[in-house]
């Protein structure tokens, strides 16, 4: 079995924690320059990881935008962009959303056995389907992407995917970006669940970085003792 991969959490969130509103459009948090960052931090990685809500509602592409990026992974021996992951109980997903038609990259879908017939049904010819079991175990879920040869993960949300991995004790690094306003509605969608966290009042995470970008600020935490840069870099 190989080691799980380097697993970073990553998201934005208005000053009161909130990663959305309840209605659209989705909102926009971070500036340019922080977007640019992000797309540094997906370079570096082999696969992205969001939950199906996020397909659903964002529709994100989740590719690398920068040429110079996408030909250094090529010189490196990667994909242009990393391998793109989500996770459904239900199925509910089509086939023509950005994060199947777009880029070259495999693209794997874990679901429960419940949903699996009606998630080949619709993703067999577009995505890698795979059968979790009755539940999708998020500690499963990253022993299969090793085992697949992926070392670095990125968590991108939205709120219950990075609930499970932080809770679950699996995240060995969290990039919060905390956008300078508030939602100030209780209907949005906040940052986690409720839930029992590693880190609490008696147990303090580790913050390793704090860094301004604009009008938004970068607080990087170390979750784990694997907590490092990346191997992979130049991006
Ligand atoms: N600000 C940011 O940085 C950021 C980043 C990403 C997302 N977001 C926001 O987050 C919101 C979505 O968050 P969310 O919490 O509602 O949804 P989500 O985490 O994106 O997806 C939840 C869905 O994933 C599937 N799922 C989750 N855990 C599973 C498990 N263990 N086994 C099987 N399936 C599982 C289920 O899909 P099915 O329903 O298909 O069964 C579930 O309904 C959106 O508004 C998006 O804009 C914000």
């Amino acid at each position: 079995m190989a080691d799980r991969p380097y697993t970073l959490l990553s998201c934005s969130m208005s000053i009161d924690g909130y990663l959305d509103t309840a209605t659209a459009p989705r909102l926009q948090l971070s500036n340019d320059a922080d977007f640019d960052r992000v797309d540094e931090v997906r370079a570096s990685c082999d696969a992205i990881l969001v939950g199906a809500t996020t397909v659903r509602n964002d529709n994100p592409r989740l590719l690398i935008r920068s040429a110079d990026r996408r030909a250094r992974r090529i010189e490196l021996g990667m994909p242009p962009s990393p391998m793109k992951v989500t996770v459904t109980r239900h199925g509910q997903l089509d086939a023509d959303a950005n994060f199947f038609t777009l880029g070259d990259a495999e693209k794997i879908v874990y679901c429960t056995s419940a949903g699996a017939t009606e998630v080949r049904r619709r993703l067999d010819s577009v995505a890698t389907v795979v059968d979790a079991g009755e539940r999708v175990d998020m500690q499963g879920l990253i022993t299969d992407l090793g085992d697949r040869g992926i070392r670095r993960l990125i968590v991108e949300g939205g709120r219950t995917i990075l609930t499970q991995f932080l809770t679950a004790g699996l995240a060995d690094e969290l990039q919060l970006v905390v956008a300078p306003f508030f939602v100030g509605d209780s209907r949005g969608c906040r940052f986690v669940d409720d839930g029992q966290f590693p880190w609490n009042p008696d147990h303090r995470a580790t913050l390793a970085d704090v860094r301004q970008i604009g009008d938004v600020v970068l607080l990087r935490y170390a979750l784990s003792t694997r907590f490092s840069e990346p191997d992979y870099p130049g991006f």
